[in-house]
Parts: C-alpha cells; sequence; structure tokens
C-alpha cells in the first residue's frame, strides 16, 4: 500500500461576535471569513476549507500541510476571525470581536482566545473522521464521551473485537491550571484516568493516541477563556477531531457516546451545569436560558488534503431521544433556578461577575465570636502535590 499524504487538520474557532445576543453567528461573519480562506485555498496556503457555526461560534475547519500550531494558519485564521469580527462590528452584533482577546497577532493563536484542535496524521486510503463542535460549555465537556470512545467496551466494540484497538489507547490529559500535563494508558489505568478527568473544569482529554502504534486518534482543544483573561468573557466552547473506521473506533462507535446527554458545564452566562444535547446543524443556536448546551458533528473524508462532506451526524431521528431526555433533564435542572447543583460551585464562580455581587455583602458580615470554625478544604494543586507518608 502506497503512502499517503502528510496532512494537518485544523479546526479553529472563536466567539466574534452573533446576532440577537449569544445566539447564533451571523451569515454576513461566514461569509468574511469564508472570503479569507477561499483566498488563502487559491494561494495554495491551505488545500480545502469548511466555515460553520456552533451556535454563537464561528468554526474555521482547514486543511494543509503546514503542520499543527503553524504561524502562517494561525495567523490566517486569525485574520479570518478580524475580518468576521469588522463586520460584525459594522452590523453591531452583541459581542462583537468577544474571544480576540488582544489586539496583535504574535504567531499562534494559543492563549489569544480561539479554540484550537490540530493533528497532522497520513492520510490514509480511506481517511473519515468526525469534527465537534459544542456551544455553551467548556473543553472538558467532551472527556466523557472521549473516555466512552477510547476505552469503554460497552460503548465500543472494537476495543474488544478489532485486533488494531485491542491493545487500547494512550489518553493524554492536560492540567489547565497548572499547566502539566500526563499520558496514561487505558485500559491498564482506567481507574487513574477516571480520578483525574472527573474534575472536567481542570483536567482535559487533550490527546489520544492509538498504543499500538502511537498513531494520534483525537484532539480537544482545551484553551479555557476565562483563565488566560483572568475574567468572564464567554465559555471556551470547544472543538474535537476524532479518527474514524479501520484501526480507529467506527464512526457509530463515536457517535454512540453521545447518545447520553451528559451534564456540562456552561449554558447560561457560563455559569449553570446542564445537558449536552447533540443537534443537526440546523439546530445549531442556543434560545433557552441561552441554550441546552449543544453540540454539533461533521463527517469527512478527507482525501488528498481535500475535504470531501460533510455529513450532518447528529442530523438523525436516532438522537431524538437523546435530545428528549436532554429536554427533561434541562426542565429538572432549571427548576433549581440559582441553586446549586444547576449554578456552578464556588471555584468555577469565581471568573463570573458573582464575586462584584458578593463583595458588595462583605461588609455586613458580622464576627461570630464563638464560632467553631471549619477547616477550608485544600482545593486545587495542594492536592495533587501533598506527599503522603
Ligand atoms: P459495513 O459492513 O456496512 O461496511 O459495516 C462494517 C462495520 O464495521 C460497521 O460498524
Ligand atoms: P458564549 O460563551 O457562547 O459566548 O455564551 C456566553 C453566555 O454568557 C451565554 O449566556
Ligand atoms: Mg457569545
Ligand atoms: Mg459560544
Amino acid at each position: 500500500m502506497a503512502e499517503g499524504k502528510l496532512i494537518t487538520l485544523s479546526v479553529i474557532k472563536a466567539d466574534i461576535g452573533s446576532l440577537a445576543g449569544h445566539h447564533i453567528v451571523h451569515p454576513d461573519t461566514i461569509a468574511a471569513a469564508t472570503k479569507v480562506l477561499a483566498e488563502a485555498k487559491r494561494k495554495g496556503l491551505i488545500i480545502d476549507f469548511y466555515v460553520t457555526n456552533a451556535g454563537d461560534d464561528l468554526e474555521l475547519i482547514m486543511t494543509h500541510t503546514k503542520g499543527v500550531d503553524s504561524p502562517d494558519i494561525h495567523g490566517l485564521a486569525w485574520d479570518a476571525f478580524k475580518e468576521a469580527a469588522k463586520v460584525a462590528k459594522e452590523l453591531g452584533l452583541y459581542a462583537a470581536g468577544q474571544d480576540l482577546l488582544v489586539d496583535a497577532f504574535s504567531g499562534n493563536v494559543r492563549g489569544l482566545g480561539p479554540g484550537v484542535a490540530e493533528m497532522e496524521f497520513v492520510e490514509r486510503p480511506a481517511e473519515p473522521v468526525a469534527i465537534f463542535m459544542a456551544d455553551k460549555t467548556e473543553p472538558g465537556a467532551f472527556n466523557l464521551p472521549m473516555y466512552k470512545i477510547f476505552a469503554d467496551p460497552f460503548n465500543t466494540a472494537g476495543l474488544v473485537i478489532d485486533p488494531r484497538m485491542h491493545e487500547g489507547f494512550i489518553f493524554e490529559i492536560y492540567d489547565v491550571f497548572e499547566g502539566k500535563y500526563v499520558k496514561l494508558s487505558a485500559p491498564e489505568e482506567i481507574y487513574d484516568i477516571l480520578a483525574i478527568i472527573g474534575t472536567p473544569g481542570r483536567f482535559i482529554v487533550r490527546r489520544v493516541y492509538r498504543k499500538a502504534d502511537g498513531e494520534i486518534g483525537a484532539v480537544v482543544s482545551v484553551e479555557r477563556l476565562n483563565l488566560i483573561a483572568g475574567k468572564y468573557v464567554g465559555k471556551d466552547d470547544p472543538v474535537a477531531i476524532v479518527r474514524a473506521q479501520s484501526g480507529f473506533p467506527a464512526m457509530g462507535e463515536i457517535l454512540e457516546a453521545f447518545a447520553f446527554p451528559h451534564l456540562v458545564a456552561g449554558w447560561m452566562r457560563g455559569s449553570h451545569h446542564g445537558p449536552l444535547m447533540p443537534v443537526p446543524l440546523r439546530y445549531s443556536k442556543c434560545t433557552r436560558f441561552d441554550g441546552p448546551p449543544r453540540v454539533i458533528g461533521l463527517g469527512f473524508n478527507i482525501k488528498n488534503g481535500r475535504l470531501v462532506g460533510p455529513s450532518d451526524l447528529f442530523d438523525d431521528v436516532a438522537f431524538d431521544e437523546t435530545r428528549r431526555l436532554a429536554q427533561t433533564v434541562a426542565e429538572y435542572m432549571r427548576r433549581h433556578g440559582p441553586f446549586m447543583p444547576h449554578r456552578l460551585g464556588p471555584e468555577e464562580m469565581e471568573y463570573t461577575t458573582l464575586p462584584q455581587v458578593l463583595e458588595k455583602l462583605k461588609d455586613r458580615f458580622k464576627i461570630e465570636e464563638k464560632a467553631v470554625k471549619a477547616k477550608k478544604p485544600q482545593i486545587r494543586s495542594e492536592l495533587l502535590e501533598e506527599t503522603h507518608d
């Protein structure tokens, strides 16, 4: 079998402003970004592209041969976002330029606001991929589906049946607070993997590799905007790429992981838990309580870098029951109003406007002299760094 071409697939997204609130991208901003990418394709910088939206997030899907973290490709995405943001400002769209945290591009969009998922691979004779794009949630929302796809034999039959997958997969997990990552091996270390990724606000499954040969199987954007900006600006709505078939999970095994609308952080003001609802493109806009959080999926085949497709992966009655359950869960969660666990916990609320409200009440609290004070639990890094004897 002849070796295929070495291709990079880049999905770069940003919220550059949207119509009628944090609702939906305006077609004119899609057109503005498309124009920039079409010109880059004509010049040969990229091989192919597809522009779409996940709710109020503008999504650029590009193929090229420049590798991951290429200044040329990131610069191109930045230009496309800038042009689209210009249109957003002209139209007076809401939160125009939201995710463009700085004025000038400096070689790489990471840390500047946009979310990035990129992978480089040698194209197989047939190279099916799924691209997932979510709105009103955070990168850790993909932890549960990634685990199911690549480590749970009750989800992915291929882990049991397919000899090329039977050895398992390596999970690369990133700690967004500490900037550290760890590689853990499934199935041997699944309890360790779960101990970590069950905290999706901090630990994010960033990449998955096939253990047998180290081939990359999946990549997730890990940018957490609020941590970068130090305040609430939006909810880091994430993107993910998963390769399918021939030694990777079948497309249906990948989609199966989204049949359960699990609770994720995000929704209204990025401050609430709600179910992640898989929807077709035509429902890629958030409504009720700015949600519920939703995810779209596009299936492509890549041939010599060309993006063949897409197929709108959740545009099927097979996901109707998932959506119905998501609605029921949304209703149940909504009835909690401002109470946890619908509203996020204090650690996550630090990045919202709630601290400003609490600040106002600070002086109203009186000291209780005889109080027996509870010890504050240790949170964040201290827990991991502690040495036990
Ligand atoms: P087909 O026989 O339709 O190619 O399907 C094979 C398969 O593995 C489905 O998951
Ligand atoms: P986005 O992160 O999608 O911009 O939504 C922000 C928000 O506050 C929704 O209520
Ligand atoms: Mg927005
Ligand atoms: Mg959004």
